[in-house]
């Protein structure tokens, strides 16, 4: 990104496009539909996102290009409306957006669902494959203190000893999986507490890196994608993450048959530049940048962010934007107001 001022600029802009993307998609919320919920979210966040006075690629969107109409790896868009030497003076941006993730959670009106985007100079967000990805995140105060590798037991005690607490005093957040059995006896049977999802491991990961929010870490395989956006999100909160791909049927619990074959996969990780599968990634790795931008919108309630709310004169959105540059962190009550002039706003 050119300079800071641009960046402040464009946090902004970033900010109405999940704002756009979780409106949308909140419509939809409880009507069982997680396609098309996410169909909505990914048709606003594009609308909007072409507006914004930059030269953006999507580096971790939708899918490939044929399985994707839009937002799909490699899109570019951005300076609509602005005039080709105009567009030239843009900043160059890589983009990863989940328009809608929790789509489940959307189609439910279960807690939990946001619209989140994270941008970078160009390169500075992993290009990570849609392949599944074993994570655990923590906040500040357990920084450096984590070993992906470690056993389960030893880092829940360098957890503890960092937040200055007993194990049995710790929430463990963790994906409501048959492939996290093994993980979730070993957490019980250390004394910590769980806390169960049915999906949406992001938002769960950012809660983990803020205090107050009574989960202390995340733990198990969820998406890779997810995975940079937490990232991106942890160079902003100042947290952590540790992660490796994993693609071997036995550990995610399936069928050699549900799975592509190993040689298969590992063709694709490297025509995306990944040489070693079983490289532990830390935060730096997943979200390089040296100015990353973070934004999300609640678009069902949830532990850190409210869902959308609609009213006779328009819609409210709760979201949090964030960048690397300025060490802001900034949650932003927008009232989007529609119904004219004497349109009634309530604090
Ligand atoms: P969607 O938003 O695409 O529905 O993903 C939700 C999610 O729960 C992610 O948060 C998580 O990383 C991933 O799915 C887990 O995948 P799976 O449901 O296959 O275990």
């Amino acid at each position: 990104m050119k300079n800071l001022k641009s960046e402040r600029e464009l946090a902004l802009d970033f900010l109405r496009v999940t704002e756009a993307a979780a409106i949308e998609s909140a419509r939809t919320m409880g009507q069982g539909d997680r396609k098309h919920s996410d169909h909505v979210a990914v048709e606003a966040m594009r609308e909007v996102m072409d507006t914004v006075p930059m030269r953006g690629r999507i580096v971790i969107g939708e899918g490939e290009r044929d399985e994707a109409p839009m937002l799909y790896i490699g899109e570019e868009l951005g300076g609509g409306g602005y005039s080709a030497e105009e567009k030239a003076t843009f900043p160059e941006i890589d983009i990863a957006v989940d328009p809608l993730e929790g789509t489940n959670l959307c189609a439910l009106g279960a807690n939990n669902a946001i619209a989140v985007l994270a941008a970078a100079e160009r390169g500075g967000l992993l290009n990570a494959p849609d392949i599944y990805m074993d994570k655990i995140v923590v906040g500040p105060s357990v920084k450096g203190a984590i070993d992906i590798d470690a056993p389960v037991k030893r880092n829940l005690k360098a957890i503890a000893r960092s937040l200055n607490r007993d194990i049995a005093d710790l929430t463990i957040i963790c994906l409501d999986r048959s492939r996290h059995k093994q993980l979730i006896d070993e957490v019980r049977a250390a004394g910590a507490r769980i806390r169960l999802i049915s999906d949406g491991d992001l938002s769960a990961g950012i809660s983990a890196a803020v205090a107050g929010t009574n989960i202390h870490a995340l733990m198990g395989i969820g998406g890779a994608p997810e995975g940079v956006l937490t990232a991106a999100a942890m160079r902003c909160l100042n947290g952590e993450i540790q992660a490796k791909l994993v693609f071997d049927p036995e550990r995610l619990g399936v069928d050699k048959s549900k799975v592509p074959p190993r040689e298969q996969v590992m063709e694709r990780l490297q025509s995306m530049g990944i040489k070693d599968p079983d490289k532990i990634y830390d935060t730096n790795d997943l979200a390089p940048g040296k100015r990353i931008i973070f934004a999300a919108t609640g678009v069902t309630d949830g532990a850190l962010l409210r869902g959308v709310r609609f009213f006779g004169a328009g819609k409210r959105t709760h979201s949090v934007v964030m960048t690397t540059d300025t060490k802001n962190i900034r949650f932003v009550d927008t009232v989007h107001v529609e119904g004219g002039p004497d349109a009634v706003i309530r604090f």
